[in-house]
């Protein structure tokens, strides 16, 4: 199968969440939500990506699919440790009670329960779906620790004396909240603590992620029905700077957060370290319809993730910034991968990046992707970031599905899926416009 560069995308059909990010024997891997039979959601296998750099992809063959009582009905999402030289996947394992008359790849009225399932593997390419997966946590059956149902997406790490899973989970389908687990040897876990917010911050709590970087300790999670209002997307990545202490596994979660992107097109974002020790992220861009190619669902460029004074900056990886390296004069100069825009906004100027529509309004930034996105009922159709406290500089990805702004090296990010955006850059600004691609891959 083709390369992919700066951008992942599904390889046909469907795929969502990002799972089993890591740096593993020289490659970054990348499995995924995946759907092989149609453009759309259904019974979940394990898709498979690998990367040198983060910059350029491959598609492997699939990783995970159904095998087993516990995950007959899909293999959601999960992430991965290295040990011992071997890698280990962990996943949520979905068992439907009833069969849907209508479509054996989706559940009837949520009636399904959920395990927690582990799978390793010598080199990261093959795994036993046979005889190689192992129950690490059997479905809930104390409602007063988490749900029989809603209770998924392990995310595992190396804590200082022990291995750690965060899980995300709701409090009686009311408040989202996240489990944590311990265990000394990857196969027995024992339940350590529990934590949620309440009713303003979503009825269930997908994808955890918990993490340090030398700034402070974040906490970043997909609430479901965050947004109320009806004109959104209501589920939405959100992340917190916590206080968390690894024995008791206690975290405070303060009232304030950010949102991932405020694009608010991202979900479901997991992360983990590169090959340098940065904390780097990726995520589910979602998407209305199918492109023409007949795929639906991509991922975001690899992010740092980085804290000081309290804010999480989400910044263009770098090696995503030096890929694109040739300096262009036009958009249709842009090799297939896309382009990168650099440019500053003084207060009143914008931009037009073949139909979407970028503008600075004091010191917040301002999209319209009206002309290049489909109209539907609650389609998203302008985003705008919180208050700018860095300057205005921006740097735009931009591909034929995807632009990626990212504001004052991260302080704020707007992510945006799109469609048939024309390959040319019109400017009402007094500064320039500098533009970049990546070289062409004939060359290697
Ligand atoms: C988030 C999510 C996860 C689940 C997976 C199923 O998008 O709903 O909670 O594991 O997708 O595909």
């Amino acid at each position: 199968m083709k390369k992919q560069q700066l951008h992942l995308k599904a390889p046909d059909n469907w795929v969502n969440d990002p799972n089993g990010f890591i740096y593993y024997k020289g490659y970054y891997h990348l499995f995924y939500q995946y759907f092989p039979y149609g453009p759309r959601w259904g019974t979940m296998h394990w898709g498979h990506a690998v990367s040198r750099d983060l910059v350029s992809w491959e598609h492997k063959e699939l990783a995970l699919f159904p095998t087993r009582w516990e995950d007959r009905n899909g293999c959601f999402s999960g992430s991965a440790i290295e040990e011992e030289g071997k890698l280990y996947l962990t996943y949520t394992g979905v068992r439907y009670e009833v069969v849907n008359p209508e479509d054996p790849h989706t559940c009837l009225n949520e009636q399904f329960e959920s395990a927690q399932l582990m799978i390793s593997s010598e080199d990261g390419f093959r795994f036993d779906n046979q005889d190689g997966k192992e129950v690490i946590i059997p479905p809930m059956l104390d409602a007063r620790i988490g749900h029989r149902t809603h209770t998924r997406d392990p995310k595992i790490w190396r804590g200082k004396d022990a291995w750690y899973i965060i899980l995300g989970s709701t409090v009686d389908e009311k408040y989202g909240e996240t489990l944590f687990y311990r265990s000394k040897d990857l196969h027995h876990w024992e339940y350590v603590s529990r934590a949620f917010k309440g009713p303003d911050y979503g009825w269930m709590w997908e994808c955890p992620d918990y993490f340090e970087t030398a700034g402070g300790k974040v906490l970043l999670i997909s609430a479901m029905g965050l947004l109320k209002n009806g004109e959104k997307e209501k589920n939405q990545s959100i992340c917190f700077t916590v206080e968390f202490e690894e024995e008791t596994c206690r975290l405070e979660i303060p009232d304030k957060y950010q949102f991932l992107d405020y694009g608010l097109d991202l979900y479901a974002p997991q992360t983990n370290l590169d090959a340098e020790g940065r904390r780097v992220l990726t995520a589910w861009v979602r998407m209305p319809k199918p492109t023409e190619e007949g795929w639906i669902g991509m991922f975001c460029a690899p992010r740092v993730v980085e804290v000081e004074n309290g804010h999480i900056f989400f910044r263009m990886h770098p090696n995503i910034r030096a890929a694109c390296s040739e300096e262009i004069t036009e958009v249709s100069q842009a090799s297939e991968d896309g382009y990168m825009a650099v440019f500053s906004l003084k207060e009143g100027e914008s931009v037009n990046l073949g139909g979407f529509r970028i503008w600075r309004e004091g010191n917040h930034i301002r999209t319209d992707r009206r002309s290049v996105f489909p109209a539907f009922e609650g389609a998203h159709l302008v985003s705008e970031t919180p208050e700018l406290k860095n300057g205005c500089r921006l740097e735009v990805l931009v591909d034929e599905n995807l632009i990626e702004i990212y504001i004052n090296n991260g302080e704020y990010v707007i992510s945006n899926a799109v469609y048939g955006l024309k390959k040319e850059i019109t400017g009402d600004i007094s500064g320039e416009i500098r533009l970049y691609t990546t070289e062409n891959r004939d060359k290697d």
